[in-house]
């Protein structure tokens, strides 16, 4: 079922081929939630009462495996499929909307990276408008999510790689601060530059980070800083971890 997802393999170095490919892939999984969600139901018989079930565990498997070909890691991507999250400072500050770029800053445990997971989520769930038997595509580029280590190790000299940090559709970069910090500033480069193209190109961006606002700033520098300042918000969402806390509420 997953490899039916899977973009097509044909990818060649051709960027319309490409694109095709990519919107063929996005259109499959779109015309399958829209089948599952249009189907009808008929409620009251056992036996359909189990094939919703059974749709609807299909349906949270196509949007874990989106989820998963963006880069959000498996646990995080389940988590916010399974349904009923929390409204915590984190799913608040992304849902209440942000203009171009957000930054979630918090200690471990605050929700950020379920907040963040749960945003690309609702670009998956919701990626376009069908109309007159056709989808209409609000934006076929695909979402990425990437640890901040990842991004420390990223390809900056790869224009196709560059390239999809710029132009994806939803980016998250994740943890920032626990990043190793290079004496020559190359992750700085390539995060300035990654900030200011999509904000520029009004790209939607979050990124976490266990830093407060003023460690933030110390760390990445006054440009970033200002370029947020102008462009979006830094939104403590710091508070006792929710990993001790429903540990503790469960027990
Ligand atoms: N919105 C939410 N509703 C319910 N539980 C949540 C929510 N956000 C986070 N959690 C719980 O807290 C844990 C840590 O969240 P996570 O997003 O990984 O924190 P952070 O990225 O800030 O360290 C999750 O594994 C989950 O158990
Ligand atoms: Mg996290």
């Amino acid at each position: 079922m997953i490899s039916e997802l899977s973009p097509s393999e044909a990818q060649g170095p051709d960027p319309a081929a490409e694109r095709e490919a990519r919107r063929a892939a996005r259109a499959s999984v779109a015309a399958k939630l829209a089948e599952l969600e249009t189907a009808p139901v008929v409620a009251a018989e056992p036996a359909n009462a189990d094939r919703d079930a059974q749709r609807e565990r299909h349906r949270r498997r196509l949007l874990v495996a989106e989820l998963q070909r963006a880069g959000a890691p498996l646990d995080a991507a389940e988590f916010v499929c399974a349904g009923d999250l929390e409204v915590t400072a984190a799913i608040d500050a992304v849902r209440g909307g942000f203009n171009v770029i957000a930054v979630l800053g918090g200690s471990v445990g605050a929700g950020k990276t379920i907040a963040a997971v749960d945003w690309l989520r609702d670009a998956v769930a919701d990626p376009g408008r069908w109309f007159d038997g056709k989808w209409y595509w609000g934006d076929t580029r695909p979402m990425l999510f990437v640890s901040a280590p990842a991004l420390a190790r990223w390809p900056r000299y790869d224009a196709k790689e560059m390239a999809r940090l710029l132009q994806a559709s939803r980016l998250v970069i994740d943890d920032l601060g626990v990043e190793f910090a290079d004496a020559g500033g190359s992750f700085q480069a390539t995060l300035e530059e990654v900030i200011a193209d999509r904000i520029a190109n009004r790209r939607l961006t979050i990124l976490s980070t266990n830093l407060d606002a003023p460690n933030f700033k110390a760390r990445y520098g006054e440009r970033i800083a200002d370029r947020i300042r102008q462009s979006g918000r830094f939104v403590s969402v710091a508070g006792p971890s929710l990993r001790v806390r429903l540990a503790s509420t469960s027990a």
